[in-house]
């Protein structure tokens, strides 16, 4: 089949930042074991791009074929992919309030840094997989969405900043059902100067 549609590189999984072993409230073996999962999910987005490189596009059908499946699960591979670079990336830090320009983008669309952190909180506890504050560039401003997993309920156009697990995946070792500590130590560890790196190379303006 000469197409170019699933032509693809494979990527590897990022490294995690030394940091990540020594967070504040979220445990070494929680993060090892989490890490464990994100390299899952580049290994089935490498391997789903390769099936579709040879599947039968003339058996597609919307109740179940070869094309839907792949390609219904790659939204949900790339999801994990993406959401754990955002969050392992940024965290490692020492949490507090956001300064710079992330700073300000807060202060404005939430009124201040406490109300941000209560409504994403709030978004975390009613999410069952997500919770990301992300910049809309049609509404040039910042929300915060809910996620029920790696491939719900993200929106066109926006670029996630803050990405918050709460899968159980990444808190039942530390706090067994106890989401909300689990979310406050997130909070703890945030690094505000990686989060200011996105928003300057996005050429997001206050
Ligand atoms: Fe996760």
């Amino acid at each position: 089949m000469a197409t170019l549609a699933f032509n693809h590189e494979e990527i590897a999984a990022r490294e995690l930042k030394p940091a990540l072993y020594e967070l504040d409230g979220i445990s070494r073996e929680s993060v090892e074991a989490h890490y464990k999962l994100y390299q899952g999910y580049v290994a089935k987005r490498n391997e789903i791009l390769a099936k579709l490189a040879e599947v039968d596009l003339s058996a597609a059908n919307q109740v179940y074929s070869e094309i839907r499946a792949l390609k219904v699960d790659l939204t949900f591979a790339i999801g994990g992919v993406k959401n754990h670079e955002i969050y392992f990336e940024h965290l490692g830090g020492g949490g507090g309030d956001p300064d710079g320009l992330m700073g300000d983008l807060i202060a404005r669309d939430f009124g201040s840094a406490a109300d941000w952190r209560a409504d994403l909180k709030a978004t975390g506890m009613a999410g069952r997989g997500w919770a990301w504050t992300a910049y809309d560039w049609d509404e040039q401003r910042l929300f915060n969405y809910v996620g029920d997993a790696q491939n719900t309920f993200p929106i066109w156009n926006a670029t996630p900043l803050v990405a918050l697990d709460v899968y159980e995946h990444a808190y039942f070792l530390d706090y067994q059902t106890d989401r909300a500590s689990y979310i406050d130590a997130f909070f703890d560890n945030l690094d505000w100067a990686v989060v200011n790196e996105w928003v300057a190379r996005y050429q997001i303006q206050p």
